[in-house]
């Protein structure tokens, strides 16, 4: 596991919200809510390098020169499911944000991802992508997920996730070196079932009810 292209956000708050969320007596509307809270807080460190330009209001005393956003097209592309659970907490920061979605599955016996849908926005190749998954574990479903992308145009692409394996991020730095990654925590291992250890379990189902 390399540093370079790797953030991994140690800020209180994240790390506070991920020790509910890998509790197993955690529900799924409190599971909800933190998914979606830790996704803006990692979306707030995404996006710092979004370009500005000058401009100036008017302030009630006199007019200020100052920065806005320069509207630089942004998407967000969840990996269906769980990826679902983080596009309203990014959304909260980047509301003007086109949604693209990119159905996978891994299956169970050889943890490879499986596609069963992908729509993505027609500009995609104008625009910023944060692609959005709660777990990296083998890294087999985000490294398909961001191939896609490629292969239908788009080019800067962002990987936000909130628990990675090592495994997942060594795939990720092999497979697309040009992709940041952004997670709250790397854990030590993957189990027989391609399960992060200690995890925090199945995002998808923990998200939706459906354990
Ligand atoms: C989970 C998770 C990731 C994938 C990570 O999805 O949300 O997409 O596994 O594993 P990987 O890095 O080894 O590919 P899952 O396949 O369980 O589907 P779901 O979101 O529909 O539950
Ligand atoms: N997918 C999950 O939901 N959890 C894991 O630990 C690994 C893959």
């Amino acid at each position: 596991m390399k540093k370079e292209n790797l953030l991994i956000m140690d800020h209180p708050l994240i790390q506070h919200k991920l020790s509910i969320l890998r509790d197993k007596n955690t529900g799924t509307k409190e599971f909800k809510e933190l998914v979606d809270e830790i996704a803006t807080l990692i979306a707030y460190e995404a996006t710092r390098d979004l370009p500005l330009v000058k401009t100036t209001v008017e302030t009630p005393l006199e007019v200020a020169t100052t920065k806005i956003l320069a509207g630089k097209k942004l998407a967000i592309v969840p990996i269906l499911r769980a990826g679902l659970g983080m596009v309203g907490g990014m959304l909260n920061l980047i509301p003007a944000a086109k949604i693209g979605h990119i159905g996978l599955y891994r299956d169970h016996e050889t943890l490879e991802p499986v596609e069963y849908y992908c729509k993505l926005p027609s500009d995609i190749e104008d625009r910023q992508i944060f692609v959005v998954d709660p777990m990296l574990a083998t890294g087999g479903s985000a490294s398909a997920a961001i191939g896609f992308i490629k292969q239908r145009g788009g080019k800067n692409i962002k990987l936000m996730c909130i628990l990675a394996a090592e495994n997942g991020i060594d795939r990720i730095q092999r497979e697309h070196p040009d992709v940041q990654i952004y997670c709250a925590a790397v854990d030590e291992r993957l189990n027989e079932h391609g399960y992060i250890c200690p995890g925090l379990g199945d995002a998808g189902d923990r998200l939706f009810g459906t354990l």
